[in-house]
């Protein structure tokens, strides 16, 4: 039973959060909370919801200009230690390379005022730029040194992962790419599968546009008694990827949670697995 945040109603009969295991030894929440586009002024009291929902995963970076903010609400509820929290940042495409990545990185620290970052990521690829592997190597001797626990990468395909891998031999624990119902992603679930990356899914609710909307998906909500967005997230957790909603509505932050006790019957599964159509909300790495 997870407890519930005491300004919140409660108690929320959830099982424990089933936890992922990572390539490294650690282990990694199965929904994680997402801050992209969170206003700073926002960010206090959707963590601090979020905390009290159950998440225990935090998702930010470099880019969302809001690290000062995430890093103080991670350490603000006297209910949930700072180490039960897995924090994650990412090293945006301007600071990529071997010195680069490590002053954005030391500023990031600076910025969530943490001594050890939990899980960092390279958040594009960046072909273009060909910095991907020399910034994978500081990463590396990041965790060596004990800076960050665990390292990732975001928005990866299949060759940039080989060429990652096949360069220094070192697999990434989690790769954070573009993922919902339209964008199932199934040759890199395939490939991860194989190498044991940890699938995170980005924009998991199709950043609550038309997907929500879907007759499909609300047919299959309602004939189970759930949300839209938690038939789509629970379709996430039964594929084993890690879901990263973001919402700064109180009750979207614990409906979106709660997925994480919810079921859906193969037959609606496969529905929604019908509903992809390859088009992406972000955009394609190869072109970033
Ligand atoms: N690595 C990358 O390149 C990358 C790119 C994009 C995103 N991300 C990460 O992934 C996280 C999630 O992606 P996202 O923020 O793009 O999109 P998302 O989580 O798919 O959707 C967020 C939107 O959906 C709304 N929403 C949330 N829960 C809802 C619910 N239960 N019912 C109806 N609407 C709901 C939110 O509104 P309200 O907030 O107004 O409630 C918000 O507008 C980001 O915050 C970020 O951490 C990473």
């Amino acid at each position: 039973m997870t407890e519930r945040h005491p300004d919140l109603p409660g108690p929320l009969d959830l099982p424990s959060l089933p936890d992922l295991r990572m390539n490294d030894g650690h282990t990694i929440p199965a929904i994680g909370f997402g801050t992209w586009k969170m206003p700073r002024g926002d960010v206090a009291h959707s963590i601090r919801a979020a905390l009290g929902a159950g998440y225990r995963l935090v998702d930010g970076a470099a880019l969302y200009g809001n690290e000062v903010e995430v890093g103080h609400a991670i350490t603000q509820d006297p209910e949930v230690p700072r180490e039960d929290i897995v924090l994650t940042t990412k090293i945006w495409n301007d600071r990529q390379g071997r010195e680069e990545s490590r002053i954005a990185f030391e500023e990031s620290a600076s910025r969530l005022n943490a001594g050890v970052i939990d899980l960092l990521l390279i958040h594009w690829p960046v072909p273009s730029l060909d910095l991907f592997v020399d910034t994978w190597r500081t990463f590396i001797e990041l965790r060596e040194e004990g800076r960050v626990r665990s390292i990732g990468v975001s928005n990866f395909g299949v060759a940039h992962l080989e060429r990652l891998i096949g360069e220094t031999g070192v697999v990434p624990a989690v790769n954070q790419v573009e993922l919902h119902p339209f964008l199932p992603q199934r040759e890199l679930q395939q490939y991860h599968a194989e190498h044991g990356i940890v699938t995170e899914a980005w924009s998991p609710l199709h950043q609550g546009t038309r997907l929500l909307l879907d007759s499909r998906i609300r047919q299959i909500a309602e004939r189970n008694s759930m949300t839209p967005a938690q038939a789509v997230l629970v379709w996430h957790l039964a594929q084993g990827i890690v879901a990263l909603p973001k919402s700064v509505t109180p009750a979207r932050v614990r409906e979106n949670y709660e997925a994480i006790g919810l079921s859906l019957p193969g037959e609606d599964l496969a529905a929604i697995d019908a509903m992809a159509d390859g088009l992406r909300r972000g955009q394609n790495p190869d072109e970033m």
